[in-house]
């Protein structure tokens, strides 16, 4: 049986929807580097700006979940817009309660994290094209912010100066180093052998992200 070639109707309207996405993204290019995720329809980016308000505390950024508050929304292709609607609107008691949205948000705004959740289902919001960052993280002005408060406040505890040497893993030549596994880290902290700090409560998340530049920007340096 030979597959059938014909262009389907939903790839002619994909292919309509890059076009169109392709003028849009040319139109408004963001003044702030930040990348154009979800690819600037705009009726995803305001569920995302909604998602970070209101859900993130407990769903992690890009809702990558958070152990012991909130499941995983993204990379989920079980979650289905129905159920997703479900649970923004009703809630859900438990253990660990997810409150219900219903009475608070109009419906628009219901809908917009409806579509935003059902695109952080299907995708890795992990991965370098999808991370949720408040600027580039190349940016060397915010590289060299990051290796000054992180000289300043983690070189002393465990690690080395420039992230090299000291009691901790070291930064450089690290391609398993992910921005959001980096970010997770230094918000959350981990227990391993040894124990890493949280700091989510004692820095800003664009703090956060200055340290994160520094540690990607190391990581991709070769060790010696
Ligand atoms: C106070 C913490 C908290 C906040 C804030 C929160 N959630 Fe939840 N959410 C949960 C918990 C806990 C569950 C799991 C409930 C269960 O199934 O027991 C959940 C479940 C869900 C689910 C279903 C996932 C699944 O695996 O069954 C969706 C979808 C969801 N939340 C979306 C959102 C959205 C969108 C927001 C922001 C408007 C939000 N949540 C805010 C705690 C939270």
């Amino acid at each position: 049986m030979t597959r059938d070639r014909r262009p389907r109707p939903q790839a002619m309207l994909r292919t309509r929807l890059v076009r169109c996405w392709m003028t849009v993204s040319m139109l408004a290019v963001p003044a702030t580097g930040l990348s154009a995720t979800p690819e600037a329809d705009p009726a995803l980016a305001a569920g995302k700006t909604r998602f970070e308000k209101l859900c993130v505390t407990c769903h992690g950024k890009a809702g990558v979940g958070r152990e012991g508050r909130a499941p995983a929304l993204q990379q989920r292709p079980d979650l289905e817009l129905a159920f997703i609607r479900k649970r923004i609107v009703e809630g859900k008691h438990g253990d660990h309660a997810m409150p219900p949205w219903g009475s608070v948000l109009d419906a628009a705004t219901v809908e917009q994290l409806v579509a935003y959740v059902g695109w952080l289902s299907t995708h890795d919001a992990t991965t370098a094209g999808a991370t949720l960052t408040p600027f580039r993280l190349d940016d060397a002005e915010r590289i060299a912010a990051g290796r000054k408060r992180f000289n300043k406040t983690c070189a002393g505890y465990c690690h080395g100066y420039d992230g090299v040497g000291g009691r901790a893993p070291d930064f450089r030549d690290r391609p398993d180093l992910t921005e959001q596994f980096v970010f997770d880290t230094i918000y959350h902290g981990r227990e391993g052998a040894d124990v890493m700090p949280p700091w989510g409560d004692a820095l800003a998340e664009e703090r956060i992200w200055e340290l994160v530049a520094f540690i990607m920007d190391l990581a991709a340096k070769p060790a010696d």
